[in-house]
């Protein structure tokens, strides 16, 4: 029997992310892939994951196939309070929330936070599965001024003056799509203008670890002892994504608010991947996976830097990443990566135009190229593919 959705309202500004249409085509096609969001595959710690799984299927096998806490593992919690701490955020085990990927998080702090019309401040550009949430829930997304080293703290603190922002959604270090870290004397004046505007700052770590230049960076919440900070970070991009395990970390009272909206979602997050994780990390491998896929990473990073300045130097420019999976590319005016997109795959090379990463419009004459995924060795060719559609 044929029947109608009625879907509710808000449904209307719930769109297909380009890149995901984009990622089918690609499927079927043999393409230099400079599009997907993905982390290459050859960096996954498969070996260690599977003992990890097969260790605690044995060992723990009753907790692991059963239902779990809403706030997430404790021992998990506890782990990623501890490494916090260390990292100059001092942090409980209550005030953290296992999250199934931090877009979960991302989801539950903007649901717990925003009614319809609110104001969220973001970078300019920003990350697009986020800005997707933030219209789901009816929010209107200004952006800030943003250059290579992040959020410009004068326009930020303007920003946050205006009525009706519910908080500002930034990515510190290494962010997508542009690669930019926030310079770290503009870290402390963003956390002071937020506390002196009473707004909170959402600030998602997910590329804190993937630092290629010396100087890593901490967390924006290491920046201002207090500040009002909620700190999402990841296990997706440092061991692997299929797992969805993440974290939200910010004051117990509001984790505790939030693990009720967990609940309501998906009761808790997976309770085997939450357990391998946990025993990947206290088996102590992390500090070396991080140390192989930045070296990795960087390689490539430094192959496509290189590629883009011997093709592109005069026809493009383009953002540096000290850390990252990505970089933008900005064409000279009036070129559309839009429209160029499909020669580009006949071509055989693929990206994502930047312009849906730009909130509040422009960025037309902008890609967003994903340096890591492509095979090192694919690196200087789609570059050259690249240059070709581009034109002289
Ligand atoms: C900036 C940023 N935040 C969050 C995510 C979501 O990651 P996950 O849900 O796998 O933790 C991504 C994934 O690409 C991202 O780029």
């Amino acid at each position: 029997m044929e029947w109608e959705t009625r879907y509710a309202g808000r449904m209307g500004r719930v769109k297909s992310s380009p890149i995901m249409e984009l990622i089918r085509v690609l499927a079927e096609r043999r393409v230099i892939n400079f599009a997907s969001g993905l982390p290459d595959p050859a960096g996954f710690p498969a070996k260690t994951l599977r003992e990890a799984a097969a260790e605690v299927l044995t060992e723990d096998w009753r907790g692991a196939l059963q239902y779990g806490e809403a706030e997430g593992y404790r021992p998990l919690r506890e782990w990623v309070a501890a490494d916090l701490t260390t990292r100059g955020v001092p942090t409980r085990a209550e005030q953290v929330l296992i999250v199934s990927g931090s877009q979960q998080g991302i989801d539950l702090v903007a649901r717990a936070l925003l009614e319809p019309g609110d104001l969220v401040l973001t970078e300019e550009p920003s990350y697009l599965a986020a800005l997707q949430v933030f219209a789901s829930y009816e929010a209107t997304v200004r952006p800030i001024l943003t250059d290579g080293e992040g959020l410009d703290p004068d326009a930020a603190a303007a920003a946050l003056r205006q009525p009706g922002v519910k908080f500002l959604y930034t990515m510190p270090s290494h962010q997508n799509p542009s690669g930019a870290t926030l310079a770290p004397e503009r870290r402390r004046l963003l956390l002071e203008a937020a506390a002196a505007a009473g707004v909170p700052v959402l600030a998602d770590e997910a590329y804190l670890h993937l630092r290629y230049d010396p100087g890593e960076p901490g967390p924006l919440a290491a920046a201002a002892p207090g500040a009002h900070v909620l700190t999402v970070g990841t296990f997706s991009k440092v061991i692997a994504p299929g797992l969805r395990v993440a974290w939200v970390a910010g004051p117990a009272p509001v984790i505790a608010r939030l693990a009720l909206l967990k609940q309501v979602t998906d009761l808790h997050a997976n309770s085997l991947t939450q357990r391998v994780v946990h025993r990947y990390l206290s088996a102590g491998h992390l500090p070396a996976q991080v140390a192989s896929l930045r070296a990795a990473y960087r390689t490539k990073r430094d192959a496509f830097l290189h590629a883009l300045t011997r093709q592109l130097a005069g026809k493009a420019t383009w953002t540096y990443p000290a850390g990252g999976m990505f970089l933008l590319l900005r064409l000279s005016p009036g070129q559309s990566p839009t429209a160029l997109l499909s020669k580009a795959v006949d071509e055989g090379v693929a990206y994502v135009p930047g312009a849906p990463f730009f909130p509040a419009g422009g960025g037309e004459e902008t890609i967003r190229l994903n340096f890591v995924s492509p095979a090192l060795g694919e690196i200087d060719e789609g570059v050259a593919r690249l240059a070709r559609v581009i034109g002289p």
